[in-house]
């Protein structure tokens, strides 16, 4: 039996840590998120359900989107021990400019509708990290404006081609005026992917008010203030719209762009050229014999053709063939920094991420952001630290076991 005594207070003071309360709501909300997945659970109790369900959405039955990220939570690292791992530099040289972090922000449309700070945050957050921001064709913010966001730092553009190129081609040279640095070209789009959850809800550009939108704004008022207070969602560069997602790019994109377009638009644009949305071999082959400067293994997040490639199980294949004359990037279902490191480890020069950075945006705009920076950052740093390494040049495809689950049989 322990013996008891009654507590004295000079044993319970130093037990005592009640902390000081914080007034600002915003701040005590973000400094609860841990992970991603913690900011998107915010995201979702702030955001009208049609907006949010834009943003979280996939094509189809979403299986591109939870294959690939099943793809990444099969992974097993192999750690090296007994390293001096007491800094770490995240640092790296992509697309002959420099990078604080491998990784940056994904070009994504209408992002003033998921949280009315929309570009100007992720820009204005990107800068601050020394991470590239990319600002799409469908984008809420003018290029010009983006630029003033994040004057110092690296801008990317991100073109879909039009019917009416002229307007394209406009936009591109709005771009290269502005000083952005890269273009990425997505070619994933010939025509909309069937996004079902906005059909379901009847989505639409700009949200309309029915009795259901309304009820579902009674308990997410500070959106709905935002979007009403602030400057009209209008498009960077698009006149009015009033449709769904779906019908405005069938409308608008061009569906008979083929690798001679390409070859027409790389002619004209004075910077680096990604090609985003590659999912073959095969075209990464041909790309990288165009002379492209990088190309990013995506599948657009799971948004286009359901089943498509898993991006993560296509990059060695793909490092492996065209790796040294082209930059290999990713994207789609990176929701940790591990995921980054293993795509790093696998050969990626860089990765993207999208719905990480629309989560923190939708739970606390550009503190948001910033805490999706921040901690994608710190798990990068930390992943690392555990396998050993002090840099990302010194992860190598050994440090990652892919399990056998999805690997398609030859
Ligand atoms: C809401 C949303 C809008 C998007 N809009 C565009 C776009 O306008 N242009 C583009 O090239 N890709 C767009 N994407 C795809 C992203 O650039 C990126 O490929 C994808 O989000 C990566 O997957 P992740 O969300 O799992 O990180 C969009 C993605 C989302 C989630």
């Amino acid at each position: 039996m322990a013996k008891r005594r009654v507590p004295r207070p000079r044993d319970l003071m130093p037990l005592m840590k009640f902390k000081k309360p914080t007034l600002n709501a915003k701040k005590r909300r973000l400094d609860k998120a841990l992970t991603i997945y913690d900011l998107r659970t915010i995201a979702k109790k702030r955001t009208p359900k049609a907006a949010f369900d834009y943003t979280e959405g996939a094509a189809e039955a979403e299986i591109s989107l939870f294959r690939a990220r099943q793809a990444f939570e099969d992974i097993e690292f192999n750690p090296a021990i007994l390293r001096d791992v007491s800094t770490v530099d995240l640092s790296s040289t992509v697309l002959g400019g420099p990078v604080a972090m491998p990784f940056g922000i994904a070009p994504t449309g209408f992002t003033r509708m998921m949280q009315t700070e929309g570009e100007i945050a992720g820009a204005s957050a990107a800068g601050a990290a020394g991470i590239p921001f990319s600002l799409s064709t469908m984008g809420t913010t003018a290029i010009e404006d983006v630029k003033g966001a994040n004057p110092a730092g690296r801008n990317w553009f991100q073109l879909y081609m039009w019917k009416d190129r002229d307007r394209s081609m406009a936009l591109v040279d709005r771009a290269a005026k502005a000083g952005f640095d890269t273009l990425l070209v997505t070619v994933d789009v010939p025509v909309a992917g069937a996004r079902l959850r906005d059909k379901r809800n009847g989505f639409s550009i700009p949200p309309q008010l029915t009795l259901g939108t309304v009820i579902n704004a009674l308990p997410r008022p500070e959106w709905w203030i935002n979007f009403l207070t602030t400057e009209p969602l209008a498009f960077a560069s698009l006149d009015r719209w009033s449709g769904t997602v779906g019908e405005l790019l069938d409308t608008m994109f061009d569906p008979t762009v083929t690798y001679e377009d390409l070859a027409w638009i790389k002619d004209q644009w004075p910077g680096k050229l990604v090609v985003k949305g590659v999912q073959t071999v095969a075209d990464a082959k041909k790309l990288a014999s165009m002379g492209v400067d990088g190309i990013t293994l995506s599948n657009h997040g799971g948004r286009q053709l359901d089943r498509a490639p898993i991006p993560f199980h296509l990059l060695p294949d793909v490092v492996r063939e065209v790796g040294k004359d082209t930059e290999v990037h990713l994207d789609t279902g990176i929701m940790s920094g591990a995921d980054i490191v293993a795509s790093i480890a696998l050969g990626a020069k860089f990765t993207m991420i999208g719905r990480a950075y629309l989560y923190g945006l939708m739970a606390g705009g550009r503190e948001g952001v910033d805490k999706t920076i921040s901690i994608l950052g710190e798990q990068v740093a930390r992943t690392m630290r555990l396998l050993g390494v002090t840099s990302l040049a010194e992860l190598e495809p050994g440090h990652v076991t892919q399990l056998q689950r999805l690997i398609p049989r030859r």
